[in-house]
């Protein structure tokens, strides 16, 4: 039997959800599934494809940017794709970054005020400025997929330094946007797309 990793970073928990989310529609009687924090996710050879899931905390968590460093070698010879969950991002409609396909939460994704003239925010929250950092971490790694869905924001949890710089720098409004339908349909055709990769 195949076996498939979904290993996410996270900081205030709500990823984990996420990557379960992931697993219960991945996984199925021919393709075993296992979720897994990314710090007890040390080796990658027992699995035929893995998946990596982590929220943007002004970039995408530092955890997650590490692992694909490190474990680039090894992601190069498998199926992978990654997720993130996020609070703001600016709608562009793209279909693909680097050449990678990527599908938008449309939740998510909220259309720019001016299209013509991006406010600083709009820019930072661009989806090219999220998912670069990503492919150039895992590079020459390349996803095979990357999900951008919306995610939880619970204020009261953060500290100080971090609730102002969520309010002030990306804006966010505090909330569970994660649209699981949204999720598990993405992961539904990443099967698909893993499966065929396989085959070639
Ligand atoms: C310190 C901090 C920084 C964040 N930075 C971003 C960001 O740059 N862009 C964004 O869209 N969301 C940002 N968020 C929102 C998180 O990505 C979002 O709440 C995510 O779902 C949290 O996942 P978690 O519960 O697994 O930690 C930030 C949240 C925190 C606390």
């Amino acid at each position: 039997m195949k076996k498939i990793l979904i290993a996410y970073a996270t900081n205030a928990g709500s990823t984990a959800d996420v990557a379960e989310m992931v697993k219960q529609t991945i996984g199925n009687k021919t393709l075993q599934a296992e979720v897994k924090p990314l710090a007890e996710a040390s080796d990658l050879a027992h699995y035929d494809a893995v998946i990596i899931g982590a929220p943007m905390i002004i970039g995408w968590h530092r955890e997650a940017r590490r692992f694909l460093r490190t474990h680039r070698e090894a992601l190069s010879g498998k199926p992978f794709a990654c997720f993130l969950t996020a609070m703001s991002l600016t709608e562009t409609r793209e279909t693909a970054i680097d050449g990678i396909p990527v599908q938008v939460d449309p939740g998510l994704a909220q259309a720019p005020r001016n299209p013509k003239r991006l406010s600083p925010k709009e820019l930072y929250a661009l989806p090219y400025n999220y998912v670069h950092p990503i492919l150039k971490s895992a590079a020459p790694a390349r996803p095979l997929a990357v999900g951008l869905f919306g995610g939880s924001l619970n204020l009261f949890t953060l500290k100080w330094p971090a609730r102002i710089f969520v309010l002030m720098a990306i804006q966010a409004r505090p909330g569970d946007i994660r649209d699981e339908a949204f999720i598990k349909n993405w992961a539904d055709n990443l099967r698909s797309q893993i499966l065929k990769n396989w085959l070639t």
